[in-house]
């Protein structure tokens, strides 16, 4: 059985190069509202940024709204393109899975293709054309079966969870907790959540740390990497040393988690691609010239403890 364990946990950790969807371009004259769910992280700006540099680059009038964290904001920018009838299709990243369906059930009426972007929705796919994302669960996975090899399958870990109701958040912990679940000494102590936000990262990281015996969390698995590096702080300033005293695992791959592990203090964090742009949009030009698309579209990243490895992949 302990065999078989390691094994899953290899394998995982050899399946850590997926394919990327590749973008193919194309779109021009078309207008596409693109509902953003904020700028909670250095992800999610990269992220706009790249969707737009990429309708820039193919002549795509893009119309962005940025929700802001809210829900309802989403749904109203959605209803006023309707309503305003001024686009070929809208690309959504929503904010929580639940609560789409009305909306969603407007743009089809309304003869509006929509493409999800990121994280998931909870509605029947006949309401969207196809999402384009990774696969969550599989980055939690990854996360843990670092963690296992790392520790020997032993240690207690604090998480710092993303927003609730988000699906990075739920599938990053369905995917961590399952590979946990597989060996007896590994457990999570403590889970709170700090919306994928740095500050709030390192509040979440203080109350684990004043509340725990510090010397009993051997690691924290932040849900992104703007939440590790906040904890990372909050670890230095209770005299510990980030990435020895505390293991750090993360997701995202942002610029400042390399910073951070070429200074010594964070150990692993598994690539979010924010590439989707490319995608999103061949998607539409594919559905609006007639093709039949698969209801997932997926981008692939790997585990990785050092910028020279990140690089090597480029
Ligand atoms: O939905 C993806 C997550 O959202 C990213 O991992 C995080 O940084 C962002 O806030």
């Amino acid at each position: 059985m302990r065999f078989a364990k390691l094994a899953l946990v290899v394998s995982l950790l050899l399946a850590l190069v997926v394919p990327f969807a590749t973008a193919q371009g194309g779109g021009e004259g078309l207008t596409i509202g693109f509902s953003q769910i904020g700028s909670e992280s250095a992800w999610r700006t990269a992220f706009t940024d790249a969707v737009r540099a990429e309708a820039e680059a193919r002549g795509i009038n893009l119309l962005f709204s940025d929700a802001q964290q809210s829900q309802e904001n989403q749904i109203a920018a959605i209803r006023a393109w309707l309503a305003q009838g001024d686009v070929d299709a809208i690309i959504l990243a929503p904010v929580i899975a639940t609560g789409w369906d009305d909306v969603l059930e407007e743009a089809q009426d309304a003869g509006v293709p929509v493409v999800i972007v990121d994280r998931n929705v909870d509605s029947d796919p006949s309401l969207y054309v196809t999402r384009v994302s990774s696969d969550f669960v599989h980055e939690g996975r990854l996360a843990a079966a670092w963690l296992v090899q790392a520790t020997s399958g032993n240690c207690n870990v604090v998480e710092l969870y993303g927003t609730v109701g988000s699906a990075a958040a739920e599938d990053r912990h369905a995917g961590f907790a399952e590979v946990l679940g597989l060996f007896s000494g590994m457990e999570i102590i403590r889970s709170e959540t700090g919306d994928f936000v740095r500050s709030n990262g390192k509040q979440v990281m203080e109350s684990f740390l004043s509340s725990e015996d510090p010397a009993n969390i051997c690691a924290v698995f932040a849900h992104n990497d703007d939440m590790a590096i906040g904890a990372i702080e909050a670890i230095k300033e209770a005299g510990l040393v980030p990435a020895v005293d505390i293991l750090v695992v993360s997701v995202d791959a942002i610029p400042d988690i390399f910073d951070s592990m070429d200074a010594g203090e964070t150990n692993a964090t598994v690539e979010l691609s924010p590439f989707m742009g490319g995608p999103a949009f061949d998607a539409v030009v594919a559905h609006l010239n007639g093709e039949e698309l698969p209801k997932q579209i997926s981008v692939g990243g790997g585990l990785y403890t050092s910028r020279a490895a990140y690089d090597a992949d480029r």
